[in-house]
């Protein structure tokens, strides 16, 4: 399997229950790398600028209320098959549905509020990297890995 980047983001429910150095610590235990890192307060236009591909979705308002609703954490992960590593560790959207010992299961709410994000696909985590990070902000393991 190749090694890749992933974004991802630690959603303002989780910071705000103090959860964050908790999932940091999972990501560490799972052997992804945190190769850049950055908490940050997403503004309207950027939290709409995200999450465009929702736009017309009923939830999208209400998803950038939350995102906008206090700090977040901002990451890039690296390691084999990193997208879909972080996404297993997320476990589903729904925390409701998501199994103990997921991320979501152990520290979401619910659809909505639900700890963390991550990258779905190679072009969105493309995309998603460069939309919050310069490529000088990423302190890349792999050689092989260009800055983004
Ligand atoms: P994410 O993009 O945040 O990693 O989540 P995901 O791929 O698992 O789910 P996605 O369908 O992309 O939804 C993005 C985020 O929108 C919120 N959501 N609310 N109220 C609702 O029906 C609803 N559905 C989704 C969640 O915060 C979800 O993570
Ligand atoms: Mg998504």
């Amino acid at each position: 399997m190749a090694v890749e980047r992933t974004f991802a983001i630690i959603k303002p429910d989780a910071v705000k229950r103090k959860v964050a150095g908790q999932i940091l610590a999972r990501i560490e235990e799972s052997g992804l790398e945190i190769v850049a890192m950055k908490k940050m307060h997403l503004s309207q236009e950027g939290a709409r600028g995200f999450y465009a591909v929702h736009k017309e979705r009923p939830f999208f308002d209400d998803l950038v209320a939350f995102m906008t609703s206090g700090p977040v954490v901002a990451l890039v992960l690296e390691g084999e098959g990193a997208i879909k590593q972080w996404r297993d560790l997320m476990g589903p959207t729904n925390s409701n549905e998501a199994p103990a010992g997921t991320l979501r299961g152990d520290f979401g709410s619910d659809l909505e509020q639900n700890a963390t994000h991550g990258s779905d696909a190679p072009e969105t985590a493309r995309l998603e990297v460069s939309y919050f990070f310069n490529a000088g902000e990423i302190v890349g393991v792999t050689e092989a890995l260009p800055p983004q």
